[in-house]
């Protein structure tokens, strides 16, 4: 299995955030984890990249185990993330923000930068080469030279995925990436998710937003840091237990 937990579970005091969570992600695949206000979902996010540490249970990324590694580590193995707020430099362009997020692949030494050796040039350069890549690929070319306290908020949001594709990762972790979009925001930004993962990246991804569903493969149902439910959209929509919690009702939305 490419990104799986078994028996996950965060207790914070008396509170179980995450309880004997088993999660299994393939390659490729695009997974999204639904559930209520409070149900542990970016609990499971934290524990995944190495921000806080499990009560008990495991993490296991191409089938080694990585729970309790550093969160800088596990970035570097490939497992990136977004925040549920956006997260970025107010005072750095749209392109300083994305260059600046490749200093997680600190290759250049100190004294390699201070004499600007050709290697380091041509590091600097491919950062830069890349930066344009990513810049091109979430369609902000129009906003390069933005502040980022000065975008409007879908921006903001593509900008923190932009600056997790710094890191290389095979796997994106993205915490609710159309929370508080407007409609015309939300579909661009579903387009920008299917060219990542066209890019080979396999994407878990939290949202209240059920339209991010549409291109889920899978979808886990969470609540009070359980699993109720796993299938297809619509196995899930039928499943009495996920209305109740989800919708606060039995029949289907
Ligand atoms: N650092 C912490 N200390 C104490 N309790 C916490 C901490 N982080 C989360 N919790 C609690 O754990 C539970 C799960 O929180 P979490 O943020 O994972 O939920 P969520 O599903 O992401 O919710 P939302 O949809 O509102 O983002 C909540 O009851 C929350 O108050
Ligand atoms: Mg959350």
């Amino acid at each position: 299995m490419f990104l799986e937990t078994k028996g996950l579970t965060k207790h914070f005091g008396g509170l179980a955030a995450v309880s004997q969570l088993d999660i299994s992600v393939k390659e490729g695949e695009i997974v999204g984890i639904i559930g209520p206000n409070g149900a542990g979902k970016t609990t499971v996010f934290n524990l995944i990249t190495g921000f806080i540490r499990p009560t008990a249970g495991a993490v296991k990324f191409k089938g080694k185990e990585i729970t309790r590694k550093k969160p800088h580590l596990i970035a570097k193995m490939g497992i990136g993330r977004t925040f549920q707020l956006a997260y970025l430099f107010p005072e750095f362009t749209v392109f300083e923000n994305i260059v600046s997020s490749f200093n997680l692949h600190p290759k250049s030494g100190f004294w390699e930068a201070l004499l600007k050796l050709p290697s380091y040039r041509r590091k600097e350069r491919e950062i830069l080469e890349q930066s344009e890549e990513i810049l091109h690929l979430l369609g902000l070319e129009d906003v390069k030279h933005v502040l980022g306290k000065n975008l409007p908020h879908g921006h903001q949001k593509l900008l923190t995925m932009a600056r997790a594709l710094a890191i290389k990762p095979q796997v994106l972790l993205l915490d609710e990436p159309i929370g508080g979009m407007s409609l015309e925001e939300v579909k661009y930004a579903m387009t920008v998710i299917e060219k990542i993962r066209s890019k080979g990246i396999t994407l878990l991804i939290v949202e209240h937003n059920m339209r991010i569903m549409a291109l889920c493969d899978r979808v886990i149902v969470i609540n009070f840091g359980n699993k109720i439910a796993e299938g297809s959209m619509r196995e899930v929509r039928q499943n009495k237990e996920v209305m109740k919690a989800y919708f606060g009702r039995e029949d289907a939305a």
